[in-house]
């Protein structure tokens, strides 16, 4: 039976950290300060959103929170960013996505300031990272290198094999892997024989988005398996991409749905902004 990697607590131990550093920083004078942008009702980003700044509160880091009507204009957010680039005491900016329809995501993500993009989704962050630059990285590819490390799970020259390609997890997870030297493959919708691939991996990091399909037969035994996926079940329960029982049975780690990589998001999200503080304040 695999062991469990325990997101929630591993998230608690980064967020008291965090707290702490904090801490130190305001005996200083130094507020840090993360502003959380909230466009439309979408209930999900709304859970979201009340998240992340619950765990600003706990860390102690400020949040100022702007919430626009569902009808937003492109124009009016992007002069909102502007105005929190400019201002100085904001250290970093989070638009919570997906956006209305009526609004360009891509032009959002490139307005803000690049030393304020705690998300990483910026271009220059996400060239940084594949260049081996300092810049933020995505905080749920960030989050699982972290869930991984503190549980002693070596990548230096695995077989890492992620399934997805996405902008926000599966490309920056390559990237992150790769500079932790792993051996990295990344897989997508193409892929031919897909079994035969996860089949190689010491560490398989799930992200397709359709719930339940890695059963034990995609994994190699004493694998580490980490699953990005989360989706609700008629009855409420909530399960990820993998299916957690079978693969339990061969893996040698395992994140479970809920309490794995789901908690990880946020707390790399109050790392980021912590660093984004110190860089604004010319500590790193
Ligand atoms: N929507 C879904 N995931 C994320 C995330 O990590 N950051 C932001 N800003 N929006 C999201």
């Amino acid at each position: 039976m695999a062991e469990i990697i325990d997101g929630k607590k591993i998230s608690q131990d980064i967020k008291d950290e965090v707290r702490d550093k904090v801490a130190t920083l305001k005996e200083d004078g130094i507020e840090v300060t993360l502003a959380v942008i909230l466009v439309g009702n979408d209930p999900a980003s709304g859970v979201y959103v009340s998240n992340k700044k619950k765990a600003c509160e706990y860390t102690g880091i400020k949040s100022l929170s702007y919430e626009l009507p569902a009808n937003t204009k492109e124009e009016e957010l992007l002069s909102l960013i502007d105005e929190l680039n400019q201002d100085n005491t904001v250290d970093g900016i989070l638009v919570q996505l997906p956006l209305p329809k009526q609004i360009n995501e891509d032009r959002v993500i490139r307005r803000i300031s690049p030393d304020k993009d705690v998300d990483g989704f910026h271009p220059e962050s996400v060239g940084r990272l594949s260049i081996g630059e300092r810049g933020f990285v995505s905080c749920t590819p960030a989050g699982i290198i972290e869930l991984l490390k503190r549980s002693n799970v070596e990548i230096d020259g695995k077989e890492c094999v992620v399934i997805g390609r996405s902008n926000i997890v599966g490309k920056p997870m390559g990237m992150l892997l790769l500079r932790e030297s792993g051996t990295v493959t990344i897989c997508h919708s193409h892929t031919k024989d897909l079994k035969e691939v996860t089949k190689r991996a010491d560490i398989l990091v799930v992200a397709i988005g359709k719930p339940k399909m890695i059963d034990a037969s995609y994994i190699k035994g004493g694998a580490t398996v980490i699953d990005v996926g989360i989706h609700r079940l008629e009855g409420k329960k909530l399960c990820g991409d993998c299916d957690y029982d079978s693969c339990a049975e061969v893996a040698g780690k395992i994140t479970p749905v809920p309490g794995g990589v789901g908690p990880m998001t946020i707390a790399m999200l109050m790392v980021n902004t912590y660093q984004a503080a110190l860089m604004h304040r010319g500590r790193i």
